[in-house]
């Protein structure tokens, strides 16, 4: 689990004891995602989980897209938001994770609204693209490997409809981003990433300093004409 970046020491604290409402069925698929050998590392907080119900719900969403599933704990919080008869498309490279959240899906009722699709996520939106058309989703969430940041965003813009929100995780990378020393290949995209976003004419942004970072996207008035 990426944790809250940047907040005086308690702060956090406060901000989960006095908001978070996450419930048994997340708390133990968050328990046993921290028992693995990877540990929770990849996994939003929780606190991030609870904004990704509220902001999917917002939308509100009736088709979910979400790059880079892991254990499922972000795709649950989405699923949940779905609306009456809306389905949620999560992608992972392997199923080794996924199939661990899985249990998890079907305790909470969700599991019939999921579609995991295993494969390289390019591929798997690339062929989404050419079945089923763009503009057929309401929400993306990227969450996967930093580097093809740039190609989930552009097939993410394909693939949302006029009035939907792009959500990307991890766009502070454990304040490296803004550390000189740090030039490992995942912080220099992360941070390439980041100026095209802000430089792209075609959409609103806010990066919010929540958890590791998350930045909202939508598209701008004209370009949904
Ligand atoms: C940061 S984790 C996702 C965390 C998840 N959103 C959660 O909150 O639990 C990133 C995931 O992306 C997957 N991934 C990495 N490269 C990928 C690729 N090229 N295509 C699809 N998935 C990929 C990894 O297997 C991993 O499960």
């Amino acid at each position: 689990m990426a944790n809250q970046i940047g907040l005086p020491a308690g702060l956090s604290d406060y901000i989960r004891e006095s908001s978070l409402r996450e419930d048994e069925v997340l708390r133990k698929l968050r328990e046993t995602t921290s028992e693995l050998a990877t540990g929770s590392a990849m996994q939003v907080m929780p606190e991030e989980g609870q904004l990704l119900t509220l902001l999917a719900g917002l939308t509100p969403a009736r088709r979910i897209l979400e790059i880079g599933t892991f254990t499922g704990y972000s795709t649950l919080c989405l699923a949940r938001a779905l609306a009456p008869g809306g389905r949620l498309v999560t992608c992972d490279i392997t199923d080794r994770w996924p199939q661990i959240g899985a249990d998890y899906w079907t305790r909470a009722g969700v599991d019939g609204q999921i579609d995991l699709r295993i494969g390289d996520a390019t591929d798997t939106l690339k062929a989404m693209i050419a079945d089923e058309g763009p503009g057929g989703f309401d929400f993306v969430f990227i969450d996967a490997d930093k580097q093809r940041y740039p190609d989930y965003y552009e097939m993410a813009l394909t693939l949302l409809g006029d009035h939907g929100l792009i959500v990307v995780d991890n766009t502070l990378f454990f304040g490296r981003v803004a550390d000189p020393d740090a030039q490992d290949a995942d912080t220099a995209a992360i941070r390439a990433f980041n100026i095209l976003v802000r430089d792209d004419p075609r959409v609103e942004m806010s990066l919010v300093p929540m958890a590791d970072g998350i930045t909202l996207i939508r598209k701008k008035q004209r370009m949904r004409e």
